[in-house]
This record gives structure tokens, sequence and C-alpha cells, in this order.
């Protein structure tokens, strides 16, 4: 049976040291099926819509730079259980705070060029995916 989904993007940081591989071997190596991948580059707007629930937050303006410096590669993993699983597998946000063998431990610079995104929550991880994918690219 198929299991449920999350989604997820490689940040601009960890696309420019050439790391896309690196975490996509651990994603598989953990068990994530890609279910659908794309390489893209946001525009601030496209970032900001992305994170709008942030719009707030006095970090907004930098991440929303940050998000649309360079390219990024999204994805939508499945796996059983993937919310939750994928958080573990790329630890705390702050990768000063995150356990090892995690991929922000590994690969993260800052809590803002923390290497990667994982959704927080299953309706989030359905509406993330939506935004990026149309739904002829993730059945
Ligand atoms: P992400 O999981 O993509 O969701 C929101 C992002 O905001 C987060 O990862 C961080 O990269 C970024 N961010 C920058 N500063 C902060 C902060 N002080 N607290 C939380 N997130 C932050």
């Amino acid at each position: 049976m198929a299991g449920n989904r999350t989604f997820s993007m490689i940040k601009p940081d960890a696309v420019a040291e050439g790391n896309i591989g690196a975490i996509l071997k651990m994603m598989e190596e953990a068990g994530f099926r890609i279910v659908a991948m794309k390489k893209t580059q946001l525009s601030k707007a496209t970032a900001g819509k992305f994170y709008e629930v942030h719009k707030e937050r006095p970090f907004y303006n930098d991440l929303t730079d940050y998000m649309s410096s360079g390219p990024i590669v999204a994805l939508i993993l499945e796996k059983d259980n993937a919310v939750a699983d994928f958080r573990k597998l790329i630890g705390a946000t702050n990768p000063a705070d995150a356990e090892e063998g995690t991929i922000r431990k590994l690969y993260a610079k800052s809590i803002e060029a923390n290497a990667v995104h994982g959704s927080d929550a299953d309706e989030t991880a359905q509406q993330e995916g939506s935004f990026f994918f149309a739904e002829t690219e993730r059945s």
C-alpha cells in the first residue's frame, strides 16, 4: 500500500554546494520514494507566497531573499508516517540543535540556510505539494 506524503525543498545553499545527490541518497536510504521532483528558481514574490504563513515574522524578508537567491529542488516524497519521519531525518531547524546524522547536521550552514525544508503537517504537505506540482505530476 502507498504510504503518505510530505513535501521537501533542497534549498539554495545545498544546491550551490553540490549536495543535491547526497541529500537525495539520504532520503531514499531512509525509505522515502520520490513521487515528484523539479529543479527551479523561485522569484522573491513566489518565495513570499510559499512562506506566507511567516509573513509577520522578523526573518520573513531575509528568508524570501535567500530562497529566491538560487535554484532549489522541490520534491514530493512518500513513505508511511512521511511528515514525522522526514522531520526526524532532516533534524532541528537550527543546525546547531540538529542531531548527529541528520541532513541539517551534515549540510546546513545556519538557521536560514538550513539545506532542506520539510512540511510540518499532512495538510501543509498537501498544500505545499500542490503549490509546486500540477495534479498530473503528483499522481
Ligand atoms: P523551513 O522549515 O523552510 O521553514 C521556515 C524557514 O524560516 C526555516 O526553515 C528557516 O530556514 C527560516 N528561518 C530563518 N530564521 C528563522 C528563525 N529565527 N526561526 C525559525 N525559522 C527561521
